[in-house]
């Protein structure tokens, strides 16, 4: 048997492999998603994500403080609202002394250089579970983004780098873009939800801040799992309408549309390993049927590989220590 290529001789070893590998994760890649809540030394464990917790905010600076140390550079922050704030109208979201607004502040104090990202929906403080306002049945779109612009500021008053608008609503981004131009924050970036598809991979991440639906379901305004097209239209818009970073959400189901924008949107890519992915690694592992680490490397290598710049992930701290 006669070859002139033999495929194997780039995997022979360990050093071999290593210098071909054209996917290598770093602690940078990483956006760390944390779950904040009222009180003082609460650290809540989230049934539905074994190992992954909600804090207070004391301990929430504690982990941030660790998370800088390990080369993490940014985290995304949630905050789960308590029952007797949630309207239809937003009031807790920008009321300037919300949990998230101290937040923001006490992680600013506490890691300055590290970069805060900001959820920005109405989910969590909505007394129906949506991310918008609801009118007769239906999330209103217009009333919804005049309220997540407002949001968004309140956000950047209180130190902010980037708001991330998860809501998906259509024109918030302009509407962000320009109220944070007439308040002068020009250093503050937006990262858009525009690939955020309506997924069954939410479940654990709403068990986590008590913000399930309590009627029907997203589809009138996350995206419809079985497009991409549309995935890349709303990522070329939000680009053009002043968004910074652009973010598919899942990941690893969404592999070929974090590949289609990144080929096509010429702005950095994000991709949101979301709590339904984290639960089914965990769930695997925990049974003895997937080795955890290693299921863990796999899937953010892919993700990258598919063409993320960053990844937000429950298993930021894993991934940095098994690197
Ligand atoms: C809220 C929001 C959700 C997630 C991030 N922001 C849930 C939803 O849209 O219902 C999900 C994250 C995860 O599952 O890890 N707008």
């Amino acid at each position: 048997m006669i070859m002139i290529r033999r495929n194997r001789i780039l995997r022979t070893s360990p050093a071999i492999r290593a210098m071909v590998a054209e996917t290598i994760l770093t602690p940078s890649d990483f956006i760390a998603p944390l779950f904040i809540v009222e009180g003082e030394n609460v650290k809540e464990e989230i049934s539905s994500m074994p190992g992954y917790f909600r804090y207070s905010l004391d301990l929430t600076v504690k982990e941030v403080k660790e998370l800088w140390s390990m080369g993490i550079k940014s985290v995304l922050l949630f905050i789960k609202c308590a029952d007797e704030l949630k309207d239809n109208k937003g009031t807790e979201a920008v009321n300037p002394n919300g949990l998230m607004q101290r937040a923001i502040r006490a992680i600013k104090d506490a890691v300055p250089e590290i970069v805060i990202m900001t959820d920005v929906a109405l989910d969590p403080y909505s007394s129906y579970g949506h991310d918008g306002i609801v009118e007769n049945g239906e999330i209103v779109n217009d009333a919804t983004v005049e309220v997540l612009a407002r949001m968004s500021l309140s956000h950047a008053e209180a130190g902010a780098d980037f708001v991330a608008p998860s809501d998906k609503m259509d024109g918030r981004i302009l509407s962000i873009r320009s109220i944070l131009e007439q308040n002068s924050f020009h250093k503050v970036g937006i990262m858009a939800y525009s690939a955020k598809y309506a997924s069954c991979l939410y479940g654990p991440f709403r068990d986590a801040l008590d913000s399930a639906p309590g009627f029907g379901d997203k589809k009138t305004y996350q995206l419809d799992y079985a497009n991409s097209t549309m995935a890349l239209k709303e990522a070329l818009m939000d680009a053009q309408e002043g968004a910074d970073i652009v973010m598919v959400k899942p990941a690893l189901y969404y592999l070929d549309v974090i590949r289609r924008i990144k080929d096509e949107v010429h702005i950095p890519v994000s991709a949101y390993h979301v709590s339904g992915e984290y639960a089914m690694i965990k769930a695997a592992a925990k049974m003895g049927w997937l080795n955890e680490e290693k299921a863990i490397i796999e899937a953010l290598t892919s993700i990258k590989r598919a063409g993320a710049d960053l990844i937000a992930t429950y298993f930021a701290k894993d991934a940095v220590r098994l690197l």
